[in-house]
């Protein structure tokens, strides 16, 4: 469904991704996952037309959609949600869900069609009881939900989530994560979620697609990168707060290490 094809992004002299291939087939639910500063997000960008690769070509139904503007993508059918939402803290929810729906795949003629496709989605999303707060007043959970029901509303075909559950306690997260789940079974909508909490990404993917320092570390089944000995040093040196030596690790064992510090 969708090529993201040797696709190289710089910043200066970084090198965000460097002649990265991903592909993702339709139906699917696909993990996007890597440390801090890997290049996730900036896959995103270069996907939904935020940034314009210096190398490789983006390929969407197996037409060519390099660099094409971020609107022209949302009518072609991807959605995104944001790392950081920036919903409109003065509207109230329903009129931020209708704002992504005016903007969505489809032309939507009138405001009272907008408000249907909004309401309908926000009731999936069991946040009925919402909808004429102002978007501010509402908790972290409720804002990723408010997010998840905006990029439904423009009724996307491939939707791609930037660290929707960031922040959320673990029982907060695995329902949302377990909502995406659904939304994705129920409504068969293509999705690409980059998490960075491990324990979200293995119990829900179908595949699992690592990034490491802008290139590709593996790609497989969950069961398999949780086991790939690359993975999990990769997960071991990246993430600052672990600070675990050569020879603590030997003491402690791969699987010891991962119930630790990955949670799996
Ligand atoms: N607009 C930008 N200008 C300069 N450097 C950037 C820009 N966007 C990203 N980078 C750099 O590119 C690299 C990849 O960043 P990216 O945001 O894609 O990582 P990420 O995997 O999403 O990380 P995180 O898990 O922290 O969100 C980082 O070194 C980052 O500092
Ligand atoms: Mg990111």
């Amino acid at each position: 469904m969708l090529e993201a094809k040797n696709i190289t992004k710089r910043f200066g002299g970084l090198v965000a991704l460097n002649n990265v291939t991903l592909t993702v087939r339709k139906g699917e639910l696909l993990g996007l996952i890597g440390p801090n500063g890997s290049g996730k997000t900036t896959m995103f960008n270069v996907i939904t037309g935020y940034y314009r690769p210096e190398g490789g070509r983006v390929y969407y139904n197996g037409q060519d959609i390099t660099g094409l503007r971020p609107h022209k993508i949302v009518k072609m059918g991807i959605a995104r949600t944001f790392q950081i939402p920036k919903p409109f803290g003065r509207l109230t929810v329903v009129e931020n869900v209708m704002s992504a729906a005016m903007y969505g795949r489809e032309e939507v003629p009138s405001r009272g069609e907008a408000k249907e496709i909004a309401m309908e989605w926000l009731e999936y999303v069991r946040l009925k009881d919402k909808v004429n707060v102002e978007a501010k007043s509402l908790n972290i959970v409720e804002r990723k939900l408010m997010e998840l029901a905006r990029a439904f509303s423009t009724d996307p075909r491939l939707l791609l989530l930037d660290e929707l559950v960031a922040g959320l306690n673990p029982s907060e997260m695995m329902e949302v994560v377990e909502l995406v789940r659904r939304l994705v079974d129920e409504k068969g909508i293509t999705t690409v979620m980059v998490e960075h909490v491990m324990k979200a990404v293995m119990t829900i993917s179908d595949r699992v697609f690592v990034l490491h320092r802008g290139t590709k570390l593996a790609e497989g089944k969950p069961e398999e990168i949780a086991r790939d000995p690359k993975v999990v040093e990769a997960y071991i040196l990246e993430t600052g707060r672990i600070a675990l030596h050569g020879e603590a690790k030997k003491l402690l064992g791969m699987e010891e290490v991962k119930k630790a510090y990955l949670g799996i």
